[in-house]
């Protein structure tokens, strides 16, 4: 393996990452921390918890990686920052220590946009990940707590929006849907796990097609969920309170799970034979799921087009999936100078 040595750093929501990544592939480091046990109370993020749990873990992480990685300034070529979207105050801890480390050792800065690293974390190399490369034309399908949205790349660096939510992204329905069934923080994994265990498969839930557009909505889905879980909670004569049996939890996130995987794999697979695409990519914290991961396999070997996918660690965010963009970015001559700033609101395809 060749190409530029990425020292990357991801803070933008809930997990602070710093990788050593070389040429956009193999991954020397990778260390994350994550904060879901400190906003589990909260049942979500609260946004100066995790700046200041970024501030408090940051440096930690980054000795980790250092040792881990086993390389000196020296043999580092560019630090790469998550600029955006995400937490203002996350944002701005990553970047004001990439700025700095940048700054100290006189090494060229990149800036990253967080939903490209996504895309890009199909193309790392560890010791439990050895896929091969995307091929483009693709189609990649991005799922995560803030973002879900369908994209074309024809190549490198170059994204077409196909379609995204019009409301709720897929991992805060997911989220949501998980706390009106009293399961923990985060809602995605404990949805899943409880689906893993469901016996009955009879629960229909909605699928908002939305016509032949490539765009998602979930926020009706959660809106049944709470109809049915009230209703399903009536008929077993539940006082409030009173937790859902274990049986019919498993039924209902069974059942929303469906709905949510149902509607992601039939778009992709329809976008991948629009375009043309030669692979598809998935990636963003709900590609971890086990269901969509199954039944996107399924479909994408029936239409003849290899699907690539991270590890689950690597789909949940990272500092290595934005050290392989950041690459990219960076062989393509890019740099940001010390006024690099945080762009909470920052699109796929923005400037
Ligand atoms: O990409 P990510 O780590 O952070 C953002 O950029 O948002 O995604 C976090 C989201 C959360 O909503 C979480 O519930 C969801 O990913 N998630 C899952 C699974 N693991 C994480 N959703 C469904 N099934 C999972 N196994
Ligand atoms: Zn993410």
């Amino acid at each position: 393996m060749s190409g530029p040595l990425v020292l990357a750093i991801e803070t933008s929501c809930d997990e602070t990452g710093i990788a050593l990544v070389e040429g956009g592939r193999a991954v020397h480091a990778n260390v994350v921390a994550s904060q879901v046990a400190l906003h589990a109370p909260a049942g979500g993020i609260v946004p100066e918890v995790a700046a200041r749990a970024h501030l408090r873990w940051i440096l930690p992480v980054l000795d980790e990686a250092w040792t881990a990685a086993g390389v000196g300034w020296h043999d580092v070529d560019a630090v790469a920052v998550t600029r955006g979207p995400g937490l203002a105050g996350s944002l701005l801890v990553g970047i004001n220590v990439a700025k700095t480390l940048a700054w100290v050792h006189d090494v060229p800065l990149v800036g990253v946009n967080h939903l490209e690293g996504h895309i890009y974390a199909a193309w790392l190399k560890d010791a439990l990940q050895d896929l091969p490369d995307p091929s483009f034309p693709l189609v990649a399908l991005v799922v995560s707590g803030g973002h879900t949205f369908l994209a074309e790349m024809r190549d490198h660096l170059s994204y077409r929006l196909l379609g995204a939510t019009v409301d709720d992204a897929a991992g805060e329905a997911f989220d949501k849907v998980g706390r009106l069934l009293g399961l923990p923080y985060p809602g995605g994994p404990a949805i899943q796990r409880a689906a893993e265990g469901a016996v009955a498969r009879d629960a229909r839930f909605p699928r908002a097609w939305l016509g032949d557009s490539f765009d998602f909505s979930f926020s009706g889905l959660k809106t049944a969920s709470r109809r049915t879980i009230d209703a399903r909670r009536a008929d077993a004569r539940l006082v409030p309170g009173e937790p859902l049996p274990e049986p019919l939890t498993a039924e209902l996130a069974w059942g929303f799970q469906d709905s949510v995987v149902d509607v992601l794999v039939t778009k992709t697979i329809r976008a991948a034979r629009d375009t043309g695409a030669r692979s598809i990519v998935l990636g963003g914290g709900v590609a971890a799921n086990a269901a969509l991961r199954a039944r996107l396999a399924g479909e994408a070997e029936a239409l003849g087009v290899p699907l690539i996918v991270p590890r689950p660690g690597l789909c949940t965010d990272n500092g290595a999936m934005i050290g392989a963009a950041g690459a990219r970015r960076f062989e393509a001559g890019e740099r940001a100078g010390p006024d690099l700033e945080a762009r909470p609101s920052l699109q796929l395809a923005s400037p």
